[in-house]
C-alpha cells in the first residue's frame, strides 16, 4: 500500500502514475482534492520568463517539465475528456518607466546569457502583439515557449484520471500522524484508524511541515506564502489579452501577472505575503493588484470583477521543491513547489512515481532531495533555519 498525503496537482499526478502501474494507492486530503493551491494558482508554465537570479539550478527541472506539458495535457484529455486549455501564445514581460526598462534589459541579458530563447521588443512591437497594452509600455521581453493551462480544469481532470486508474481517494480527512518504526515508515494514523503502508508520500503543500510523527530532520521546511488574486471577465467577442502578461509591481505584488483563459476569465495576481495560514483578502492587496494590472492593461477598468481569492504557496527554505526519497525508509517527498507547482507537476509525477516503482533517483531530481538542507547546515545555514522556524504558523 502507498499512502499519499495531499491531493493537489502533485499528489494526484503521482497517484495517477502509481495507480496506472497497478499499485494500491490511497490519497488522503484534509479538504477536497485539487481545491487548495492547485485551485488558487494562475496556471502559468513560465520557466524562462519567471527564472530568477540564484535559481539557475531549478531551470533544467522547470524547462523539462514545461516541455512535458503538451503531452501531459493530451493524456489528461484522452483519459478524462476534459480539455485543460493548454495555450501556447507565449509570455510577454513589459516595462513602463525608465527604472523598469533598465531592469528588464538587464534581465533580458541575464536570461539570454543562460541560453534561453527570448526576444526583445520595443513598446510598439509589444503593442502589435497585444493592441490593448498601455501606451506607457516602453519595452518588452517575449518568451515564445512559456505557456499556460487552466489549473482548475487540470485539477478536475487529474482527479478523474486518478480515480479511473483505480486510485482510492479520501477527502475531508486529516492525517494525524505518520507512523514510524526503527527508521522506516509503517503507515499513517487517521483518528483512531491506523493505515499500514510501505511508502508514504508527503505532498501536502503548505501543510507539509505540520504532520506529526516525523523527527525534525525528516520534516520538510515548508511554509505558507499567501497570494491574493482576482479574476476579471473579458467580453466574449473580444478578449483583450491573448498572451500571459507580466508587468512591474509594488511592495506586496513584486510583479503583476495577467493570465487570459479561453473561457474569458482574466486571472490577475498576486501578492506575496508572509502571513502564516491567513487567507483573508485585504483592501490593500486588491488595490495593489488592480492598480498594477490597470497600469499595463488599462482596458480592464470597465470590465466586471468576478472573483477574488487567496491561496497559500508551499515555499521551501530555498524556494525550490523537495522531491524524492529521504533518510527515513519509505518516506518520500513531493512538496515545497513554491510558485511553480503547476509547471512542475508533470516532472514531479514522473520522477517521484518512478522512484517509488523502481528505486531509481533521476539525475534531474537529485539536487532537490530533502537531505540538501541537512548537508548545507553551516553556521549561516543554521541561523537561516532558526529564522524560518520562527515564522508564525497557525494551523
Ligand atoms: N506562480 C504564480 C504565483 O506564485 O503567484
Amino acid at each position: 500500500m502507498i499512502v499519499i498525503i495531499g491531493g493537489g496537482i502533485c499528489g494526484l499526478g503521482i497517484g495517477w502514475r502509481l495507480a496506472k502501474a497497478g499499485r494500491d494507492v490511497t490519497l488522503i486530503d484534509r479538504g477536497e482534492a485539487a481545491m487548495a493551491a492547485t485551485w488558487a494558482a494562475a496556471g502559468m508554465l513560465a520557466p524562462q520568463a519567471e527564472a530568477e537570479h540564484a535559481e539557475e539550478a531549478l531551470l533544467p527541472l522547470a524547462m523539462e517539465s514545461c516541455r512535458m506539458w503538451q503531452s501531459f495535457s493530451d493524456e489528461l484529455r484522452r483519459c478524462s475528456g476534459i480539455d485543460v486549455d493548454y495555450r501556447t501564445e507565449g509570455t510577454l514581460v513589459v516595462a513602463l518607466v525608465r527604472d523598469d526598462f533598465e531592469m528588464l534589459e538587464h534581465r533580458f541579458t541575464y536570461l539570454r546569457d543562460l541560453g534561453l530563447n527570448l526576444e526583445w521588443l520595443s513598446g510598439d512591437e509589444a503593442r502589435q502583439k497585444e493592441p490593448y497594452l498601455s501606451r506607457g509600455v516602453s519595452g518588452a521581453l517575449f518568451s515564445p515557449e512559456d505557456h499556460q493551462v487552466d489549473n482548475r480544469l487540470v485539477g478536475s481532470a487529474l482527479k478523474a484520471c486518478y480515480i479511473e486508474a483505480g486510485g482510492h481517494l479520501r477527502e475531508n480527512t486529516s492525517v494525524d500522524e505518520i507512523l514510524t518504526n526503527s527508521g522506516r515508515v509503517t503507515g499513517v494514523r487517521v483518528g483512531d484508524q491506523e493505515i499500514k503502508a510501505e511508502v508514504v508520500v508527503v505532498a501536502a503543500g503548505a501543510w507539509s511541515r505540520n504532520i506529526a510523527g516525523l523527527p525534525p530532520e525528516a520534516s520538510p521546511p515548508v511554509r505558507p506564502l499567501k497570494g491574493q488574486m482576482v479574476a476579471i471577465q473579458m467580453p466574449e467577442a473580444a478578449h483583450i489579452l491573448q498572451h500571459v502578461l507580466w508587468g512591474p509591481g509594488n511592495s506586496i505584488v513584486p510583479s503583476i501577472y495577467l493570465a487570459p483563459k479561453s473561457d474569458g476569465r482574466l486571472i490577475i495576481g498576486a501578492t506575496v505575503e508572509e502571513m502564516g495560514f491567513d487567507t483573508s483578502l485585504t483592501a490593500g492587496g486588491m488595490l495593489e493588484i488592480l492598480r498594477s494590472a490597470w497600469e499595463v492593461l488599462p482596458g480592464i477598468y470597465d470590465l466586471p470583477l468576478v472573483e477574488s481569492w487567496a491561496g497559500l504557496r508551499p515555499a521551501s527554505r530555498d524556494d525550490a521543491p523537495i522531491l524524492g526519497p529521504t533518510e527515513m525508509d519509505g518516506l518520500v517527498m513531493a512538496t515545497g513547489h513554491h510558485r511553480n507547482g503547476i509547471l512542475l507537476a508533470p516532472i514531479t509525477a514522473d520522477t517521484v512515481s518512478d522512484y517509488i516503482l523502481t528505486g531509481n533517483v533521476a539525475d534531474i531530481m537529485r539536487p532537490f532531495m530533502l537531505d540538501r538542507f541537512s548537508k548545507s547546515l553551516t553556521a549561516a545555514g543554521h541561523h537561516a533555519m532558526i529564522y524560518q522556524e520562527s515564522v508564525p504558523v497557525k494551523a
